[in-house]
């Protein structure tokens, strides 16, 4: 975590440059600059910090508000003022632009420390927590593949089987909507509803702004239009998973099937990417595209799998055909059986759920524990229990 202290006066600026020093170095980078607030939006920029300190050159309405334009365009800072005498009116505005804590002190103590570290668990910007979580990515090489379908029961799966917090975030700004999948409801705001806020992002918020599926399941909806999509960008993708790297243990994205710089971002932070296809030569073609794509973003080959859905022994494709159009191992063949899945769906249960023994809720455990890891728990192997 970067830190930036600014002020007029270098005596104060030394006195909390030493405290914080001497409390939370050397993970943290800590500088100062004798600035006032007109300068401000020049250190932002230059700095580019995690947490700006201002001291006591915000302490009414007027010099908060000038906080608003920067914090806008910055929206992955946080803010602590250091200043007496605000009135609450005064304190409103700030926390409206994404102030976390005001310090009212004429001298900084141990209060200041215990500020910057709260605001460091609540956000984990800067840090690399973000890898503690699982980040996977669902593609569907040509709409209709089957890969939300697929992407929501491996999210429940996660949760419900494999005990881990899950979230779900759907990017599929022409759809829209993944949690239905999986969910009888939905739920009352999305994603670019959370953009709009970014400033204030923590955990709270981020709860707030989802469905809750399980206990360990939650899901962030899309926006029901492609305009409203345009507002998440990519950096509040990673606001979100540095958030979202402390809160839960996986995060499984639904994309849609074009590539924008959203996507592109998800796909840069993913440890596992899965395109699913379909068997037939309008697939084969868009696979080539997807993979083509991935493969120019730089995208570890070992880190893409390739799922043929709705996979049929009979069909005129052969597997090895499409391995070698594709020069790609297919990693998993997931069987069709049209009137269940779309029975599930309709109802919005999961089928692995539902159906745990159905051979497309067995090979769907295949994939979350050969391509990403997942250990079988004890409540996952229910069938020992009957065998006890
Ligand atoms: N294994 C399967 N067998 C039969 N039908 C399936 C299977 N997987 C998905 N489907 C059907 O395909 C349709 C499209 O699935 P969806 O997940 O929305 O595709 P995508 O996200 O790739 O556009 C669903 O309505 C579902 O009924
Ligand atoms: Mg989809």
């Amino acid at each position: 975590m970067k830190i930036v202290i600014v002020g007029i006066d270098p005596n104060r600026l030394a006195t909390l440059s030493q405290l914080l020093t001497d409390a939370l170095q050397p993970e943290r980078l800590i500088k100062s600059r004798e600035t006032g607030l007109l300068g401000l939006a020049a250190v932002v920029a230059q700095e580019l910090p995690d947490l700006v300190i201002v001291d006591q050159l915000c302490s009414n309405t007027e010099q908060v508000m000038q906080l608003a334009p920067i914090a806008a365009q910055y929206p992955g800072i946080s803010y602590i003022l250091l200043g007496d005498g605000m009135i609450a009116e005064t304190l409103m505005h700030a926390m409206h632009v994404g102030v976390k804590d005001v310090l009212p002190m004429p001298y900084p103590d141990d209060r200041l420390v215990a500020a910057v570290k709260r605001i460091e668990q609540t956000r984990s910007i800067g840090t690399n927590i973000a890898a503690r979580a699982h980040v996977s990515a669902f593609i569907p090489c040509k709409g209709g593949s089957g890969s939300t379908f697929i992407a929501t029961n491996i999210a429940y799966a996660m949760a419900a089987e494999y005990n881990k917090r899950t979230l779900l975030v759907d990017l599929d700004w022409s759809s829209g909507d993944a949690s239905l999948f999986i969910a009888k409801a939905p739920g009352t705001s999305t994603i670019s509803d959370l953009a709009k806020n970014m400033s204030r992002l923590d955990t709270e918020l981020l709860k707030a702004s989802a469905v809750h599926i399980l206990p360990n399941l939650d899901a962030l909806e899309a926006p029901e239009s492609l305009e409203l999509g345009l507002g998440v960008r990519p950096e509040h993708l990673d606001m979100l998973l540095n958030l979202a790297g402390s809160t839960y243990d996986c995060v499984v994205f639904n994309l849609g099937r074009t590539f924008d710089p959203v996507t592109v971002r998800v796909l840069d932070r993913s440890h596992a990417i899965v395109a699913t296809m379909q068997m037939g030569i309008p697939y084969l073609r868009a696979a080539k595209r997807v993979l083509a794509t991935t493969t120019a973003l730089g995208v570890d080959e070992k880190n893409t799998h390739l799922i043929v859905n709705r996979f049929k022994a009979n069909d005129d494709i052969h597997v090895e055909d499409v391995e070698q159009a594709l020069s790609r191992k297919v990693s998993c063949l997931i069987p069709s059986d049209y009137a269940t899945v779309s029975g599930t769906i309709n109802r919005g249960v999961p089928l692995i759920s539902s159906h745990p023994r159905h051979p497309i809720s067995q090979k769907l455990r295949v994939v979350c524990e050969t391509h990403f890891g997942m250990e079988p728990t004890e409540k996952r192997g229910w069938f020992k229990q009957f065998a006890k």
